[in-house]
Formats: structure tokens, sequence, C-alpha cells
């Protein structure tokens, strides 16, 4: 999509554009009227002293799903036109706001069409978006680098949302060596022999039940002299719960339980592409969790990478033991941080709904950073507690731990357990970490203004953690 930002007011659109105005009628209203005899699409903003970046943001995603659904290719449009409508938003520089409205044109411009065959007229998608502001310009960097953010968030909803049958462990490295092509990015895939070695009996426990192998990728981005910033992501390209097999319910779907390791790949890109001045390391281990004849039977008992051993109540909680061997290979790197991805359970979803992403630390002032980020970001997320309290439910009875310390029954605390449990590792880092449980923020929710499926987060979260790291 072409985004152009031009000094002056709507009025000078070209034709063949259809015009966007706003009003203060209720949020989600839309319709067309004639404006002094030219076709205009009239987007209700709600009250705008509600007006805040949150709205904004779906807002500007509005915008583009009304064009879509009038299939409307080029579309024109002013914010300041009715300044009074935005005056909440006077604090917002305009660089960041250009940066808002070109990420977010481009995040709602996306639909997953891989998987159809093309309409004669094409997919319904705009084409070019000209935004007009009557202040002056030199936004031209933000709006490119707004694009670029929503591109990366796009491209891991494709990854994201691509089937398990065409998204396997080894596709899934594939697409990662892709993703980096171009930027200087080293990347380094360790297969089930390497694993071995290096003794990864949890990764290597979990792929055994599936016929596709593991693959452990490593994305190296040298922005800066400092120790890096070490970004971990669920790679689970189905998870069928194994042999303690999901119910038909909440099977579909699975498919996206690689959404952690997409947005990793795609915030490793991003970084390198935006030329950050920060060290980012990427680790994706990725498996298929399937309950084949080999399969890891609840009671097995697995030797993790850490030596630390692992009682599997339950194969359906296989995010935190893949995650567990890439948290003990972190260490090499040194890293000044390591943050963690995964679409680990339903029970954050239980916790938070379907807006925010559970995020899990023993650091307050990590958890304080992230939270900021996530709030700047629109990669929203919560805090839960990992209070020593939790710590003794996740001792082992016949191995050091268990993977699910409440038992394969338990009801409470879910997502507290899984980052309970990934903490036994994370403490060994030296360094602060942070578990983000994005399985709330694995789809779009109603209300996103973003198409079904994969939401594509948290990369803008991400993004910013890392730039506001180098200052
Ligand atoms: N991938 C799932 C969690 C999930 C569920 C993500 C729904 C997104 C949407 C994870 O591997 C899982 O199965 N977790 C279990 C843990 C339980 C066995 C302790 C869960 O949430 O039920
Ligand atoms: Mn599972
Ligand atoms: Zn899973």
């Amino acid at each position: 999509m072409k985004i152009v930002v031009k000094k002056g007011t709507v009025e000078k659109a070209p034709r063949g554009f259809v015009r966007v105005s706003f009003t203060d009628k209720s949020k989600g209203t839309k319709r067309f009227v004639k404006e002094k005899g030219i076709e205009t699409l009239e987007i209700g903003i709600g009250k705008p002293e509600e007006m805040n970046l949150r709205r904004f943001r779906v807002l500007c995603r509005a915008v583009v799903q009304a064009a879509k659904a009038n299939k409307i290719k080029k579309i024109a449009l002013q914010f300041d036109a009715t300044p009074k409508l935005f005056v909440n938003l006077k604090g917002v520089s305009p660089e960041e706001l250009s940066q808002l409205i070109a990420e977010n044109f481009e995040m709602a411009n996306f639909d997953f069409t891989h998987f159809k065959t093309k309409p004669k007229e094409g997919f319904d998608a705009v084409e070019e978006i000209i935004s007009y502001t009557s202040a002056d310009l030199g936004v031209e960097k933000a709006v490119q680098k707004g694009q670029s953010i929503g591109q990366a968030v796009n491209a891991c909803r494709v990854l994201a949302n691509t089937p398990g049958g065409d998204m396997t462990p080894t596709v899934l490295a594939k697409a990662a060596k892709e993703a980096m092509r171009g930027l200087p990015v080293k990347v380094t895939v360790l297969g089930v022999t390497e694993m071995k070695k290096l003794g990864m009996g949890a990764v290597l426990g979990v792929a055994k039940g599936s016929s596709e192998k593991p693959t452990f990728t490593i994305l190296e981005y040298k922005g800066g002299k400092g120790a890096p910033i070490v970004l971990v992501g669920k790679g689970v390209t189905f998870d069928s719960g194994g042999l303690n097999l999901k119910p038909s319910s909440s099977i579909y779907e699975m498919h996206m339980d690689m959404s952690g390791a997409a947005a990793v790949i795609h915030a490793v890109a991003l970084a390198a592409r935006l030329k950050l001045k920060q060290s980012v390391i990427g680790l994706i281990p990725a498996v298929e969790n399937m309950p084949g004849n080999n399969a890891l039977r609840p009671g097995d008992v697995l030797k993790s990478l850490s030596g630390k051993t692992i009682e599997v109540l339950d194969t359906d909680a296989e995010g935190r033991l893949i995650l567990v061997d890439a948290l003990t290979y972190a260490k090499r790197f040194k890293p000044a941080v390591v943050i963690d991805v995964a679409t680990l359970t339903g029970a954050a979803m239980s916790a938070l709904g379907e807006h925010a992403s559970a995020l899990l630390t023993r650091d307050d002032a990590l958890a304080e950073r992230l939270a900021k980020d996530a709030e700047a970001s629109g990669d929203y997320a919560w805090r839960l507690p990992l209070w020593d309290e939790y710590e003794e439910r996740v001792k082992g009875t016949f191995a050091d731990l268990k993977n699910v310390p409440g038992g394969s029954t338990s009801r409470l605390g879910g997502a507290i357990d899984g980052g309970m449990f990934l903490w036994q590792f994370a403490k060994e880092l030296e360094c602060p970490w942070a578990h983000i449980d994005m399985a709330p923020r694995m789809t779009a929710a109603p209300g996103d203004e973003l198409a079904k499926g994969a939401a594509g987060e948290p990369v803008r979260l991400l993004l910013h953690f890392i730039e506001q790291w180098i200052h």
C-alpha cells in the first residue's frame, strides 16, 4: 500500500480518491455522504473527550476496513480538518502520530489470502492513501517506519496463519532464514543430531510423537557492542496435546501455537531492518506436538539441557518444556535481559480475556518497563504475580520438577504455574527475565478492526522494548 503525507487540505484530493471525514457521531458509525458534491465516507469517532491513542489506533484501522468493505482502493483524509475531534491528541508529536497512522493502516489492510483463488477484480485491499495535514511536513521517515512496523506485524501473521501441515518445524526454520534475507542477521539451525549432542532432552522429548523433526533456530543481530537482548519464541507448529490429546473444541487454531516464534523472528528482522543499535538474539525451539507411536507418555521423565529432570504430568504442557531448553541455551550469549514469548496457557485467557497478554517476571523494574512498552506499542499486556508462595507446587514427586505444577486437572492459576515452571530455569540466567504468555492475543479479537486469524503480537511490544533499551 502506498501511503503519502501531503501538506494541504483534503479538498485537494485528486480524482478517483474517496474522501474520508470524521464526525463525533457514535464510534463505529460509517455512512456515505455528499460533501460539496463529492462522495465522502463519514466515520464516527465517538465523544472527542474520550479520544486517546488506544481509540485512535482502532479508528485508523476502521477507516481501512470501511474502505475495503466498500471496495474502495484509494482514499484521502485529513485528521486535522476537524481539529476539535482530536484535541485530546494535541500532545502527541506529528512524528509519533504519523508512525502510528501508517502502522495501523498497514495492519488493517492485511488479509490472509495465500490459500484463496484470486478474484478477477483482485482481493479487497486499499492501494493508496493520501493523508493531508496542515502542519509542516518532515514526517516521511516516521511514515516509512510505521509502514515497516506494520509490514513486520503482517509478515508475522502470515507465518502464524499458515496451517500446520504447511508450517512444520523445518519450514519454520526456513521461514526464519527467509525473513532475514538481505539483513545482517546470522542464522543457525540446529537439527536432531546437534540437539542430542547438546542434551536438549526437553525439546527432543516433545518432538518424539511426531514424524516431523524438531529444529532449533538461532538468529543473531549484532547492532551494538553491549550485551544482547535474547528473545525466545515458542515454536509449536501444531499442538494436538500429544497423548493428552486436546478435546475437539480446543484443537482448532493450534497451528498458531508457533505465534511466539513468529513474533520473535519478525522482531529480530525489524530490529535489523531499522538498524537499531542494539544486539538482539532470537531463539526458536520448534516442534510438532503429536500423539504418534513414539510419543512422550504422561509420567515420562525428561532430562533438560540444564540437567534438571522433569516429570511430564501432561503432554499438553509442551510449550514450557521446549522453552526451558532455550532459556538454558540463552546463557551462552551472556544476555543483558531475556524475554520469552509463548502461547502458553488457556489459563491466561481465563484470567485476562482477549485483550491483554499476561506478563510474568520476578523483576519489578523490567515489569514496569514492559508494561509501559505494552501500552505505548498497542500490544497490551498485564502483569500476574510470580511470588515465592507459588513455587512449592512446581517441585516434582519422582523428578526435580513437574511440568504441570498444580497437577493435570488443576484449575488454579495455570498461567502463573507456567511462569513459575519457566522461572526454575530462568533463575540461572543471572540477568532479568520476563515471560509473555500471549495466548490471549494469539488471534485478533472482535473490535480490533483486524482480519480474522493471527494478531501478529507482540512484534510491536518487542520493538518498543528493544528501542528503549538503547536509550
Ligand atoms: N498451546 C496451549 C495453550 C493455548 C490454548 C494457547 C489456547 C492458545 C489458545 C498450551 O500448550 C496448552 O495446551 N496448555 C495447557 C496447559 C495445561 C495442560 C497445564 C492448557 O492451557 O490447557
Ligand atoms: Mn499444549
Ligand atoms: Zn501449546
